[in-house]
């Protein structure tokens, strides 16, 4: 069974609570918040204070994805704002082994995440440590990018990695996952798929949701 994680980086601000209540009515697995800092992506997006409201609104499990560095000091700050799993780039930390204890330390789930041009290799040392692998299938720092082919490569190495291991890690993939690209993805090995601009620039985000269940079972 797949589940489905909203990005709520293409939502409406300005009505943020509302969004998220519509994407949970809809069927949403986890709420995805994409934490920006301008400086390891070049976008800004929100911090602590907004988990934190989202936390009051929310009765699904924030998945925060942590796109800053450095970000061993903001840890603690997204633990006490609500986040139930923070995932990090290895990319984004000199020492990640450290990183993701620190996670651990605060009794949250602990994702990694890698980018496109970073190879599988770079986590293998960690996997017995995280709750969470998410795989990068656009250059991050937008919505509506369109998905990059080769990234489907890196989630059937990172399954192959999952498997090995005596326990279960969700396997996430995030950047134009569409309703019409998920099942090769699926297929790949993804279970967790992370969709902004697909379900939030349609009218019913139910409908786009349901499309993502059935194309992945046919
Ligand atoms: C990209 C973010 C994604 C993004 C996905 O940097 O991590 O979560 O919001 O948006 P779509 O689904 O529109 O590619
Ligand atoms: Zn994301």
């Amino acid at each position: 069974m797949i589940k489905i994680a909203p990005s709520i980086l293409s939502a409406d601000f300005a009505r943020l609570g509302e969004e998220i209540r519509m994407v949970e009515a809809a069927g949403a697995d986890y709420i995805h918040v994409d934490v920006m800092d301008g400086h390891f992506v070049p976008n800004l997006t929100m911090g602590p204070p907004v988990v934190a409201s989202i936390r009051k609104v929310a009765t699904k499990p924030l998945d925060v994805h942590l796109m800053i560095s450095p970000v061993d000091p903001y840890i603690e700050a997204f633990a006490q704002a609500g986040s139930d799993i923070i995932t990090v780039h290895a990319e984004a930390t000199h020492h990640l082994d450290r990183t993701l204890n620190l996670i651990k330390e605060y009794g949250k789930k602990a994702g990694v995440s890698i980018n496109p041009a970073t190879p599988v290799s770079a986590i293998e040392n960690v996997m017995h440590l995280v709750d969470m692998v998410l795989v990068m299938s656009v250059n991050p720092g937008f919505g509506g990018q369109s998905f990059i082919p080769h990234s489907l490569n890196k989630v059937r190495q990172v399954r192959e990695m999952i498997n090995r291991q005596d326990r279960p890690i969700e396997l996430q993939v995030d950047g134009g996952v569409k309703p019409d690209n998920i099942a090769k993805i699926a297929e790949a090995g993804a279970n967790v798929f992370v969709a902004g601009s697909a379900i939030f620039s349609q009218p019913d985000y139910r409908a786009v949701m349901d499309s993502m269940h059935k194309n992945v079972r046919d």
